[in-house]
């Protein structure tokens, strides 16, 4: 070792807010990821892909260079100014705009992938996480909106989550409240949603909208059934009751989607700017500090890249965090299990071992065999430890009689049967 540069003898971890995922936890995330998919393909979406790296201009364009700081943005060699995507609405909407347009509307479409934020990391919130994001474009407002919240539910109810609060709001009468440019509604937006009180008072008088203070803060308090939607139009003197007429309306459409655990909450004010009607998030009480596992709304950003007006609608999920609140309620995911270990009893059954495992492969069953020239009681050790449903003994006596011993690992009974009988019994897996 002598001559070694220290560093080199130091070990390499991850970098901070990413996470590895082991086996185990990876089968239980393509569980989940197969189940939204299942779910956004019920409801006619389909599937696009964009791509992790961006043009920054994607995301400064709409929220400003201070949203720089939230981001893993690098120029690359050619000097362009990139970033790692931080969501996945900006990319399709840019998708949209240069080829989507062009198929018949409304555009249903879903995306599965990771992002990355530069945020501070603790349980549930991450430096690169997955999101699975599904968007409408072109279907009028109330039917998109309706269609994309009733999503969100399926896809939570698929997975077996139930305990789950739905907020939903509407940003459209705030930022007609405030009656300032846009990019003023944003600072403004921005310290109400953090709850930045000091900071909100600071960005008011600097606009000298002091007075809009009091009502602000009542406003975002309101929380409830559809009263709050009428103590909201008083909240917000002379905004009208358009915005809250419409939640009324969608809170009804949604109750024939069999969606009618809605809670109307005006505080829900969501942390990227482009929203600019209804607006929702999902809850798992169970979930702690980030108990947040999805949020959407209405927005409009075909126009902020040039594009003409078009209604627009989405959510996403954070993948994570539906894993850990399906955990949190103990719900079983549909995790493949091996199906068959095959186990020579002895070195002379090693080549009628590989022949059986071939049969089992070329059936459909997934098989594994011993590499490891293991004694027949650890490679059942090893077999249950991988999860393994039926361990498959290949002896001589058996063999000569066209039979295998089977050992369901699960309840430890054991019985002879032909490659046929168990390859029939392998395919019958549980469903969960
Ligand atoms: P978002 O609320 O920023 O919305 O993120 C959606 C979900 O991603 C959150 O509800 C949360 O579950 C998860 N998430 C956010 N940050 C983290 C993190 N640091 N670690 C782990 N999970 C996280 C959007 O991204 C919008 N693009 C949604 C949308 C689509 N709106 C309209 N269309």
């Amino acid at each position: 070792m002598a001559g070694l540069p220290l560093a080199r003898l130091m070990p390499i971890e991850r970098p901070r807010g990413t996470n590895d995922y082991g086996p185990e936890e990876m089968a239980r995330r393509r569980a989940v990821e197969g189940l939204l998919r299942d779910a956004a393909h019920r409801f006619g979406f389909r599937e696009v892909s964009t791509p992790t790296i961006e043009h920054l201009d994607l995301f400064t364009r709409k929220s400003g260079p201070g949203i720089v700081e939230e981001l893993y943005a690098f120029k690359d060699k050619g000097g362009r100014d990139l970033a790692l995507r931080p969501e996945f609405t900006g990319s399709i909407v840019r998708f949209y705009l240069s080829e989507l347009r062009n198929l018949p509307k409304p555009i249903k479409v879903y995306s599965v992938g990771n992002v990355f934020r530069y945020e501070e990391p603790q349980k549930g919130r991450y430096r690169e996480f997955t999101q699975f994001n599904a968007e409408i474009i072109g279907a009028p407002a109330l039917p998109g909106d309706a269609e994309v919240i009733a999503l969100a539910i399926e896809c939570l109810r698929s997975v077996g989550v139930r305990e789950v609060r739905v907020r939903v709001g509407h940003i459209g009468m705030l930022r007609a409240f405030l009656r300032v440019p846009p990019e003023d509604q944003g600072k403004i937006l921005h310290w109400l949603d953090k709850r930045n009180f000091p900071a909100l008072k600071n960005e008011l008088a600097r606009l000298r909208l002091e007075t809009l203070e009091t009502p602000l803060r009542q406003y975002i308090e309101l929380k409830g059934g559809p009263d709050v939607l009428d103590t909201g139009a008083k909240v917000l003197a002379g905004v009208g009751t358009e915005g809250f007429e419409y939640l009324k309306a969608l809170a009804k459409r949604l109750e024939v989607y069999g969606v009618g655990h809605v809670t109307f909450d005006l505080g829900v004010v969501r942390g990227l700017d482009y929203y600019t009607g209804m607006v929702f998030e999902v809850d798992s009480p169970n979930l702690g500090a980030e108990k947040q596992v999805m949020g959407g709304g209405a927005y409009s950003l075909a126009e902020v890249f040039g594009g003409d007006p078009v209604p627009q609608t989405g959510f996403a999920f954070g993948l994570d965090r539906v894993v850990l609140a399906a955990e949190a309620e103990g719900v079983k995911l549909p995790v493949p299990r091996l199906d068959c270990y095959v186990i020579p009893i002895g070195e002379s059954m090693r080549a009628k071992s590989l022949e059986v495992l071939q049969l089992l492969r070329r059936a459909g069953v997934s098989a594994d065999v011993d590499l490891l020239g293991r004694g027949p009681s650890k490679n059942l050790d090893y077999a249950n430890a991988i999860h393994a449903r039926f361990g498959i003994l290949v002896g001589e006596t058996e063999s000569k009689k066209g039979r295998v011993a089977v050992k369901d690992l699960d309840s430890g009974k054991q019985e002879e049967l032909t490659l046929e009988a168990v390859i029939a019994n392998a395919l019958q897996r549980p469903k969960a």
